[in-house]
């Protein structure tokens, strides 16, 4: 006799897919793991595209990419409006990094990961795959002590005494990146320091959710606006405060954020208007970095780290994995 149980797709996005989706950056993290080192950004990424969308076509969601790989015509799979999962269950969006940093990956540098979220269907912004200026917090301070429009120097200072510290005291992690050096001296006219990053924003927002461990207080500058999604949707977990500006900055710009959806070109977003709904998030190292430890292949095991947040309870897991049936990595 079999026992047909049904469990509530609220339930399934808040409690059961947190597992899940800790299997598809996983994945995602061993394959491009593969190629550290080899020189080779696309190959590198390519797999880690290949295993994320061959995991999150096992999962019982009806699933849509709404950040993905790139809009329809330029990227083979997990393009932008790509539908994944079983077709059965909750309708969400997905939002997907495979390969954050394929530099650091190519060159095997520390920071790279494999990384996505997961939100009820619908609230996570949808976001064409260009640049956005981009400022962020961790949690514990009162609503507005940063501001996007503010000189980074301002912002350092009204940090610095939100903290109740000396600016000096206070420390922003910055791209490193020739369009930066304004804001970098412009932090540094305060005698706050910077710590430059030649890649992985995501991760350098998450940062200052811990400054007490990872020493950086404030992320500011420009990225990839598909990582402000992604590090918005962490950030809807764990708590802190963000800034972000889509840099539509040609017509041909405009026009794709308008098919979005995005109407008012200058909108200044807040976590809120970029992860509205319940979400979930997953990064698994692939290089060894400040946050996570890389996969480690060994004789019998894959070790793999993964951190994973959900948005409902605020919890924050850290998940060390040992792999044994190779096999199914060897399919990878
Ligand atoms: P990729 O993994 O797509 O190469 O992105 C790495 C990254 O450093 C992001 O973290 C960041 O948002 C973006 O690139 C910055 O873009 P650029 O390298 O063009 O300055």
């Amino acid at each position: 006799m079999s026992t047909h149980i049904s469990v509530p797709p609220q339930l399934l996005l808040e409690r059961i897919l947190t597992l899940e989706i800790v299997r598809v950056t996983e994945r995602a993290a061993v394959s491009a793991a593969r190629l550290r080192g080899h020189g080779q950004e696309k190959a590198a990424d390519q797999a880690a595209v290949d295993a994320m969308r061959r995991e999150l076509n096992k999962l019982p969601i009806e699933g849509t990419v709404v950040i993905g790989e790139g809009e329809r015509d330029e990227a083979p799979m997990l393009f932008i409006g790509e539908k994944v999962g079983l077709n059965a269950g909750p309708q969400v969006d997905i939002a997907v990094d495979p390969l954050e940093g394929t530099t650091l990956c190519a060159k095997n540098m520390p920071g790279a990961i494999a990384t996505m979220a997961m939100a009820d269907g619908g609230t996570l912004l949808h976001a064409p795959d260009v640049y956005m200026e981009k400022i962020a917090i961790g949690p514990g301070y009162a609503k507005n002590v940063i501001e996007l429009d503010a000189s980074p120097a301002d912002n350092i200072q009204r940090l610095a005494k939100a903290k109740g510290v000396p600016a000096s005291a206070i420390t922003a992690l910055v791209l490193d990146r020739p369009r930066h050096a304004d804001i970098i001296a412009s932090i540094r006219s305060t005698g706050a320091a910077v710590r430059l990053i030649t890649d992985g924003d995501v991760a350098g927002v998450i940062h200052t959710t811990n400054p007490d461990e990872t020493g950086v207080d404030i992320y500011m500058g420009t990225g990839g606006a598909p990582e402000g999604v992604l590090a918005a949707a962490a950030l809807r977990c764990i708590g802190g405060q963000m800034q972000c500006r889509l840099i539509l900055d040609s017509e041909e710009k405009r026009e794709r954020a308008h098919k979005m959806g995005i109407t008012d070109p200058k909108m200044i977003y807040g976590i809120e208007d970029m992860a509205r709904g319940d979400c979930l998030f997953a990064a698994t190292g692939v290089t060894t970095g400040s946050l996570l430890t890389g996969v480690k292949f060994k004789k019998d095991t894959i070790e793999t780290e993964t951190v994973v947040m959900r948005s409902v309870t605020g919890t924050v897991r850290y998940i060390k994995a040992e792999h044994r049936q190779l096999e199914k990595f060897h399919l990878d």
